[in-house]
């Protein structure tokens, strides 16, 4: 598969110190969002639906994924869920209070992001000591002496070496970076991380590296997380349950494991099948799916992946598929159940 699975550690390997408990921490209600692109002079101006109508929840403890191809709506669903940015509908609740409801420092304070690209979140002034301690300066966390204690302990817990403390970002390998801004995102303690792709820009031997750090992290410390990457073969590597989007909707979420072992939409099929393609290179994955590549200002009538579906019948074509339950997860296909084990859905 496209990943290094041997410097890859499963899942499941160790028992967790803090077992998942099944109330969800972080939960979206239909969720939508919608941008205006204006059309420039004499043009008129589109609507593009970058989310529509998403659901899903992480429980404590657990970790999320969220996969699919570029552009489907992953950073988006990850800016609204930390308060970036407003939905146009739907709800998202922290720990069953409405986040609309939350004051911005608290919220900031118990939801954390970790991007895909730590440099430019890194301020280049700033020592890496200083990075990690700067949030608890900011919200006031104990005294100077228990901030500097407490952003050694995680910087030694994310990895990073005594002699480093003291460098700049600009002196520190991507890994390294990824690695202090994992360790900021902790210093607060938050009740959830929003991983958006955090492996994406690193080489592939260090991508392996940080997704053990991140696997380790979530064993020890017990924080729920939300998982975005664009790779099926990443996900089932730290992710308990996963929603697979497509053109901004869910279009099958369930546990992880089961899901890999029974895809039952034939885009999760195709998502799958490019990983299991033997390539070093942990790039975009190949869908092979043909034509019709995914416009989300020209959403497909029916079924918005049936252009490119290999299965699709009519009715695909004139009816969007309602969410159904097949063996624990949720698929929205109408023909899920009844695809057989052909598990490549691609159109020539
Ligand atoms: N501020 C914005 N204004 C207009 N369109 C936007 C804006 N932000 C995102 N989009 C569009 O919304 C869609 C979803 O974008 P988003 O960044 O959420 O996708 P993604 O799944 O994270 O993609 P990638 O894997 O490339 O990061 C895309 O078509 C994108 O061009
Ligand atoms: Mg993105």
């Amino acid at each position: 598969m496209a990943l290094p699975a041997f410097t890859l550690k499963p899942k499941h390997d160790s028992p967790r110190k803090q077992v998942c408990d099944m109330t969800a921490i972080l939960e979206a209600k239909g969720i939508s969002r919608t941008y205006t692109l204006s059309g420039g002079m004499m043009k008129k101006s589109s609507k593009l639906q970058a989310v529509r109508d998403v659901s899903l929840y992480v429980n404590r403890g657990e970790t999320c994924g969220i996969v699919g191809e570029s552009g489907c709506g992953k950073s988006t669903v990850a800016r609204i869920l930390l308060g970036l940015e407003q939905p146009d509908a739907g709800q998202i609740t922290l720990d069953g209070q409405a986040i609309a409801s939350i004051p911005r420092a608290e919220l900031s304070r118990r939801v954390q992001p970790v991007f895909q690209d730590p440099y430019s979140t890194l301020n280049p002034r700033r020592s890496i000591l200083e990075t990690v301690i700067h949030p608890l300066n900011v919200h006031k966390v104990g005294d100077a002496p228990s901030r500097d204690r407490r952003a050694r302990k995680l910087l030694d817990q994310v990895g990073l070496p005594k002699r480093s403390f003291h460098a700049f970002p600009n002196q520190l390998s991507g890994g390294q970076r990824q690695r202090v801004a994992i360790a900021r995102a902790l210093a607060l303690d938050p009740d959830i991380l929003v991983c958006d792709e955090p492996t994406s820009a690193l080489d592939v031997s260090i991508q392996a590296q940080i997704l053990n750090l991140i696997q380790d992290l979530q064993r020890d410390l017990g924080v729920a997380m939300v998982f975005i990457s664009h790779n099926l073969g990443v996900i089932e590597h730290v992710a308990d349950r996963v929603a697979v989007m497509y053109l901004g909707r869910v279009v099958e979420t369930g546990e992880t494991r089961k899901l890999m072992q029974r895809p039952e939409h034939p885009y999760t099929r195709a998502l799958l099948e490019s990983v299991l393609t033997p390539d070093p290179e942990l790039g975009l994955p190949d869908l092979d799916l043909g034509r019709s590549f995914p416009d989300p200002t020209n959403i497909p009538s029916g079924c918005s992946f049936h252009p490119r579906c290999a299965f699709r019948t009519s009715v695909c074509e004139d009816s969007a598929p309602e969410p159904r339950q097949i063996h624990g997860a949720s698929v929205e296909c109408h023909l899920a159940g009844n695809l057989g084990e052909n598990r490549l859905a691609t159109v020539d």
